[in-house]
């Protein structure tokens, strides 16, 4: 494939996909990566996420092509998809979400990097993310997400507001039916944290709650340490109406958190054992 670092962004940083240059090992990472998710992902992502997936043009024998997603997520939700060469700017980002295209990196992973990713690749981003566009609660949020983006920036907000994306659409558990429930894309699209945030007794689990999850730091280089967990995926209709901006000042008075407090107002449905990490402190 060209060398993104190559091509100069547009203003809105997309580019072409280039979906024919996918060479046959590019292919073969997707279908390793695929094969594996798939199987543990049916008894442990959310009901959400597994129709989302069985509808989409996704399978394991290659990458999916973006124009071919995005024909079938307008139809449902009037989402597309859009490739992007990595990471992108924040403010580009927000402008993206807020008009319901989903930035996808378009490389792929090397096979030595199976379980490791620097910036999110085409299996992160469009295996963990793209099915739960196709559900209309989320693909909602997800603009509403966008827009809100734009203005935290403004009112100087966005690592609270980041903490949310982060904590519900990267890392985020649903209690259903049948227990806890993967919706977040980072785990979604992570063997082993599939494993450890429902079946791990080190991490705390605890009722998602959103002031609680604005005032809490995050960790970028290992499993989470705390899982906030929706009753419902519903509930994310109502954060798409909330007006944001007088809860900023709220927390703005309220102490930080870090991912492994747990704070006494917290409904805590999990205590963890703490192991995992603290072994490695
Ligand atoms: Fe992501």
């Amino acid at each position: 494939m060209a060398d993104p670092d190559l091509a100069a962004p547009s203003p809105d940083w997309t580019i072409d996909q280039g979906w024919e240059n996918y060479t046959a090992e590019e292919h073969g990472v997707w279908k390793t990566l695929y094969e594996r998710q798939i199987k543990l992902l049916e008894n442990r992502a959310c009901d959400e996420f597994v129709a989302g997936m069985h509808a989409l043009p996704m399978g394991p024998d290659e990458i999916p092509n973006f124009k071919k997603l995005s024909e079938v997520l307008m139809k449902k939700t009037g989402w597309q998809v859009v490739a992007v060469p990595g990471l992108v700017p924040d403010d580009v980002f927000f402008e993206h979400l807020a008009n319901r295209r989903f930035p996808s990196g378009n490389f792929i992973r090397k096979p030595h990097e199976l379980d490791y990713l620097e910036e999110p690749d085409v299996f992160h981003d469009v295996f963990g993310h793209v099915p739960m566009l196709m559900n209309p609660v989320f693909a909602d949020y997800i603009q509403a997400y966008g827009v809100g983006g734009l203005k935290a920036q403004k009112l100087g907000m966005l690592k609270q507001l980041a903490r949310v994306y982060w904590y519900t659409v990267e890392f985020g558990l649903v209690r259903q039916r049948n227990g806890l429930r993967i919706y977040g894309a980072g785990i979604a699209s992570s063997y082993t944290e599939s494993l450890f945030c429902t079946d791990d007794p080190s991490p705390n689990r605890i009722r998602f709650e959103l002031e609680r999850v604005m005032r809490t730091n995050y960790r970028i280089d290992d499993f989470q340490e705390v899982y906030f967990v929706l009753d419902n995926l519903e509930a994310l209709l109502e954060l798409d109406r909330i007006d944001f901006a007088p809860i900023y000042e709220r927390i703005k008075a309220q102490p930080e958190l870090q991912p492994w407090d747990v704070a006494p107002e917290d409904e805590v449905l999990h205590r963890g054992t703490g192991v995992y990490h603290d072994a490695k402190r």
